[in-house]
């Protein structure tokens, strides 16, 4: 790779569109969504607020959030096929995938799927938004043996989620850390899923293609699916585990830790920061405090041998776990949130859009001759 050093791998530092979404000050650890600091955010806004201001670069007033809410309740049925499917398909199945494949599927059912005008676009993106997280809580109770809880339509997204995956409805408190939850993974910059939806729009394709490729770039390890690889690890140490020698030994090994690092933080991502207060409270409110002690240790080791600090994903997983939430629903967790992020970027794309399409440097061979097949 040092032979073409033009090249930029990875796109590192490339900037390759204009956004009024969100602003990540990489140096200071700061995060906005279109002109509002994520603290401010995360102790004022509901997830719905945050919705709208993604869509619409302005905070809603009150009869335009309570209209917002009505819609987003009055969406969150899926159809009898994609429910089927959820409930046929292999129980083993990864749930990101499942998501993804429904997700795709709900297209099929929406009689506006290649109505690319603005106002489709914003019925399509609430639509999402509300049903995705009926999809996560389907497969996870199908997967479980258990029957399917139909959504209240009441609440929040937040609420109603936590009512369809377990079956009742969730105290103040667990609808209060999943609401704030959803506020912090709703919108990123160019992250990967991010860019690939965006390069999805640019073909003139439409939303839920976006949409679906968003997923499928966002359960990768290296991005959305870090949530689900950091608990995991966790949960594979032994409960008198020597966490600090554990972690030193996969840094010598130059294995990633995963839940560290990140492509525009030089420090603490601002996220993180609110994630690992909800995961101290709820540790010690659930008795698994060793996890948080655990987490805090290896937060330790990593800032005093690399210098490197904790992304979104390495707190998130113990608050969802810390709620019984099982570990390989964290990202469709995130999903259910970045969808706002993803269909403001597609809408933004459309709005001034060009092809995405970059060059390759082709390092191969060229015109050789024809060596016919019995003489290879
Ligand atoms: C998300 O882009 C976004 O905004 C994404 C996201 C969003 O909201 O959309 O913030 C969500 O995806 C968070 C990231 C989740 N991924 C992980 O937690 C996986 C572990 N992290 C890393 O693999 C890594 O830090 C990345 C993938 C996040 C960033 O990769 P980069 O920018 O390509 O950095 P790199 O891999 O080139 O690392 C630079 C150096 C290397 O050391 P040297 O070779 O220079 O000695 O830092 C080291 C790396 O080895 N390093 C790590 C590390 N992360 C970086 N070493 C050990 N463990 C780590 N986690």
């Amino acid at each position: 790779t040092d032979k073409y050093p033009h090249i930029n791998r990875g796109l590192d530092g490339i900037i390759a569109f204009s956004s009024t979404k969100s602003a990540i000050d990489g140096e200071k650890g700061e995060l906005n969504y279109a002109g509002y600091n994520i603290d401010t955010l995360a102790e004022n806004a509901s997830f719905e607020e945050v919705a709208f201001l993604l869509w619409n670069d302005r905070l809603p007033k009150a009869d335009e959030l309570e209209e917002l809410n009505k819609q987003l309740r009055a969406e969150r049925d899926l159809p009898e096929p994609v429910l089927e499917y959820i409930r046929t398909t292999d129980k083993n199945a990864e749930p990101m995938s499942v998501l993804r494949t429904a997700t795709s599927m709900l297209a099929d059912f929406d009689d506006e799927a290649t109505d690319n005008s603005p106002e489709a676009n914003m019925r399509k993106s609430i639509r999402m938004t509300a049903r995705m997280p009926a999809i996560i809580a389907a497969f996870s109770r199908v997967r479980d043996g258990k029957e399917i809880v139909a959504p209240l339509k009441e609440g929040s997204i937040a609420y109603d989620f936590l009512y369809m995956l377990n079956g009742e409805r969730p105290g103040e408190k667990a609808e209060k850390v999943m609401d704030i939850c959803l506020i912090l993974h709703a919108e990123h910059g160019m992250n990967a899923s991010t860019f690939v939806c965006r390069a999805i729009c640019s073909t003139e394709s439409e939303i839920y293609s976006g949409v679906t490729g968003a997923c499928g770039s966002l359960k990768g390890p290296l991005h959305g699916g870090a949530n689900t690889a950091v608990m995991n690890m966790l949960l594979n140490l032994d409960k008198d585990a020597d966490v600090e020698a554990f972690i030193r030994e996969r840094l010598a090994e130059r294995k990633k830790v995963m839940g560290f690092g990140h492509r525009v933080y030089r420090t603490i991502d601002p996220r993180a920061k609110h994630l690992q207060k909800m995961s101290k409270q709820l540790a010690e409110e659930t008795d698994t405090v060793y996890l948080y002690e655990w987490s805090d240790k290896i937060q330790q080791v990593m800032k005093d041998e690399k210098n490197i600090d904790p992304n979104v994903d390495f707190f998130s997983a113990t608050v969802y776990y810390s709620m019984g939430i099982k570990p390989d629903l964290f990202t469709c967790i995130f999903a259910m949130s970045r969808v706002t992020g993803w269909t403001a970027h597609f809408m933004e794309q459309a709005e001034n859009n060009r092809l995405i399409r970059p060059r390759q440097l082709y390092v191969g061979e060229k015109n050789q001759p024809w060596t016919p097949i019995e003489k290879r």
